[in-house]
């Protein structure tokens, strides 16, 4: 039986090489307008507590959203986050549920694009509840455990049904989503020696997501998992998108659509990134041991990932984020490595990255992705001309004058990116500001980029003190 399995991880494998390299067709509109709203400064606020979990609220009226503080272990927190904004996390799983249930029929049918091909195949033969169990299943030997007790936390606490929790979780590795990265540092910014990084998630604002931002603040009761951090989410959801730690880290990431022939073959057997990048913000302390991690990494999807880390200086420039480009490669499965088929099949699978990118060496290149001294950026996709030359445009105008105030008004709102949320992390002064796209109750315009930033203090976050009950 296992045998078998390991057959068709490799058929899978080979069946899926990159197809003729095409580019992408988007681009922002020409007359695309600064976002000029205020930044909200505010404090953040305390609305309620229960056991191990403290509620607050950050911004204000239409741009507001709850912070959830977490502490214990993993199951504690799941149970704490469950408590604390039950009837929101049930209604989001819920309707994440539903929705993935729609598009999956409109796209069987035609009508939506968002699904990976080999995925809605799956679907269509054998339903959306089997198909994403055996993604779970072939997901499972790389997934920490600290995973399934907080979903197991969650599910006790709202009445949710802990599989339909972890159901919902793989969307990010089974859809694909545009995005936007930048980092900059040195000569490139208006403070010296600050690191500054952009995360703009292109994602459907269509769906339920819009209506459940939250950030969620993990504070672990014991180092065995991991140090302090914070995902920049949505309420009930645990895997890591976009986020930032207590060690002065932020994370950035792309799904991939249009790559080159530097690119491997995709797989599913392995890590997905939304896990990944949150054993990154939980467990890693500097760059390092985040490269190490992605390079040893099972990895399964084309993805430029984006990681910052303010802590990282040399004598000529504070040295920033590094893109890896998580190229794609193991087949292998428990113990494969006995038979020398798979190990064949490895060794020529793993030659594809991950690469790693800094301001000088940064690829692909092209006369729309020009280097840019002390600065890394990609626009929606590895080979988007349409996008990457505005973004580039934008950082070349204001090179040397990049602070967070910049990229809100000139950078991310010219270039149009980042729909469903933003973050823009000054990580060397322990700041973030974040937008989101509008509600469904809400008014004003529609995507993150237009909207209001809020302004959250991360040194004060990370000092909250759990609750007294
Ligand atoms: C796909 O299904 C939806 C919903 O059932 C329907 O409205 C739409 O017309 C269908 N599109 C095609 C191309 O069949
Ligand atoms: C952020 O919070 C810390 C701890 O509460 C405080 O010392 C610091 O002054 C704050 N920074 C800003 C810019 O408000």
């Amino acid at each position: 039986m296992a045998l078998i399995l390991q057959t068709l991880v490799c058929v899978f494998v080979f069946l899926y090489t990159p197809a003729q390299t095409a580019y992408c067709h988007g681009k922002p509109d020409l007359n695309a307008k600064q976002n000029l709203n205020p930044v909200f400064h505010g404090e953040t606020r305390f609305v309620r507590q229960v056991k191990n979990g403290k509620l607050y609220v950050a911004g204000e009226a239409q741009d507001a959203f709850n912070v959830v503080h977490l502490w214990g272990t993993p199951y504690e927190m799941g149970y704490a986050h469950g408590s604390l904004v039950k009837d929101e996390a049930f209604r989001f799983i819920q309707s994440v549920w539903t929705y993935m249930e729609q598009q999956v029929v409109l796209a069987i049918n035609g009508s939506v694009h968002i699904f990976k091909p080999w995925f809605l195949k799956e679907v269509a033969d054998k339903g959306l509840d089997v198909a994403l169990d055996a993604e779970i299943d072939v997901t499972r030997p790389f997934t920490g455990e600290y995973f399934f007790q907080e979903a197991k936390g969650l599910a006790d606490a709202t009445g949710l049904d802990y599989k339909m929790i972890l159901r919902i979780h793989m969307i990010g590795e089974l859809t694909k989503g545009d995005c936007s990265m930048v980092g900059a540092w040195g000569s490139a910014v208006k403070q010296p020696g600050s690191l500054l990084q952009l995360r703009a998630l292109d994602w459907n604002t269509d769906g339920p997501f819009k209506d459940f931002p939250q950030v969620t603040v993990y504070h672990p009761s014991d180092p065995k998992y991991g140090h302090a951090f914070a995902n920049i989410g949505w309420t009930g959801w645990f895997g890591s998108i976009t986020g930032f730690n207590s060690k002065q880290m932020a994370i950035s990431e792309i799904g991939v659509s249009f790559p080159d022939a530097s690119f491997g073959s995709e797989s599913r057997f392995g890590i997905p990134f939304t896990y990944i990048l949150r054993d990154v913000l939980q467990f890693d302390s500097s760059l390092s041991d985040a490269m190490h991690r992605m390079k040893n990494a099972h990895r399964t999807c084309d993805l430029i990932l984006g990681v910052g880390d303010a802590k990282v200086k040399t004598t000529l420039r504070t040295f920033a984020i590094v893109v890896l480009v998580y190229l794609v490669s193991y087949c292998k499965v428990q113990d494969s490595w006995q038979n020398p088929q798979f190990s064949l099949a490895f060794k020529i699978l793993r030659v594809w990255g991950p690469n790693f990118y800094t301001d000088t060496d940064m690829e692909p290149e092209a006369s729309w992705h020009p280097k840019v001294k002390d600065i890394v950026y990609y626009g929606m996709d590895w080979l988007c001309p349409g996008f990457s030359e505005v973004l580039a445009r934008q950082l070349t105008k204001h090179h040397g004058n990049l602070s967070p105030d910049v990229v809100i008004r000139d950078v991310v709102s010219i270039e149009q990116s980042g729909s469903l949320h933003i973050a823009v992390y000054d990580l060397s002064n322990n700041q973030v500001y974040i937008a989101n796209a509008r509600g469904t109750y809400e008014s004003g315009p529609l995507d993150a980029f237009d909207r209001t930033f809020v302004q959250l203090n991360t040194t004060a976050l990370f000092e909250v003190q759990p609750p007294q009950v």
